[in-house]
């Protein structure tokens, strides 16, 4: 899927190919920047205030001074929609690094941050959605700050890679035996009618998908527990799922080649997907 013809760079709109950069940029150089992926359905926003808020968790974190208020990035990011005139399912890209200047580990004085942002078509994967997918489980060796949605993701990216070699769809990632997250999406286990998942801290991305599962549950009466499971649990697991904003809700059928519950998407994660669907105004599943 193409990029929409018009993209965001700064605050200003421009054609898609005229948008170049210098060889000296620190997010091409260190990784030096943040990012965020965000969901349309048909036209319209899903999350957008928490996408950006997280947004603006991430510049602090790594101390970039984007001069744009929170206001303005949203208002340009509706407008990136108008000018494109995006009316389907898909996503926006929206990267922000520390700036261009000659390479040094130093942050540079008086560079402006740089900022751009980009549209695709992004349909649902109906497929994985309905009948789930396989996954495998790594250790986690990313660093201490996973909270932050850092542009260095070479071991997310290892990690994902291993899981499409072994023909799955994900990595389960895992410290010393206890599972954090996936390589781009956020991990639950359901047992006894409860559901499991890593407490929200430095070691995993508050996936903006995985605040409105806990509220789904929470609305719904299911424990949410932000306990955490190990690796040796997910065996044992009556139902595993995933959430991110490109995957939605997707249920795990098997990991590291064991079946997971019955071998089908379970009766929680189902109701999820129900709530997702009714909170992002979309179509139901046939299932
Ligand atoms: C490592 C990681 N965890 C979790 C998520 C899910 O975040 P969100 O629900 O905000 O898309 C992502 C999304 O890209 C991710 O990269």
């Amino acid at each position: 899927m193409s990029i929409y013809p018009i993209i965001m760079s700064q605050t200003k709109f421009m054609q898609r190919d005229s948008l170049s950069y210098p060889y000296e940029e620190r997010g091409l150089q260190f990784g030096d920047g943040i990012y965020e992926v965000i969901r349309i359905y048909q036209g319209n926003y899903y999350l957008l205030e928490e996408h950006v808020d997280r947004l603006f968790r991430s510049l602090e974190a790594i101390k970039i001074n984007l001069e744009t208020s929170k206001e303005e990035i949203t208002r340009l990011l509706n407008q990136l929609l108008e000018r494109n005139d995006m009316k389907k399912d898909g996503k926006v890209y929206l990267q922000v690094s520390r700036g261009s200047a000659p390479r040094d580990h130093v942050f540079p004085e008086d560079v402006p941050p740089n900022l751009f942002a980009y549209v695709k078509e992004l349909p649902r994967n109906l497929e994985t959605i309905q009948n789930g997918v396989s996954t495998i489980t790594q250790r986690d060796v990313r660093w201490e700050n996973c909270y932050i949605k850092s542009l260095n993701l070479l071991p997310n990216v290892l990690a994902k890679q291993e899981a499409k070699e072994q023909g799955c769809y994900e990595a389960i990632l895992h410290r010393d035996g206890l599972v954090t997250e996936c390589s781009s999406s956020n991990v639950y286990l359901v047992k006894d009618g409860k559901i499991y998942t890593h407490t929200a801290n430095n070691r995993i991305l508050h996936g903006c998908v995985r605040m409105r599962v806990e509220k789904f549950a929470v609305d719904m009466k299911i424990p949410f527990l932000e306990e955490g499971f190990s690796v040796e649990d997910i065996s044992m697991a009556d139902e595993l799922f995933l959430s991110s904003s490109t995957s939605e809700i997707t249920p795990i059928i098997q990991s590291d080649n064991q079946q997971i519950g019955n071998g089908k998407p379970g009766p929680i994660t189902r109701q999820l997907q129900e709530a997702y669907e009714k909170d992002a105004l979309i179509r139901k599943l046939e299932v």
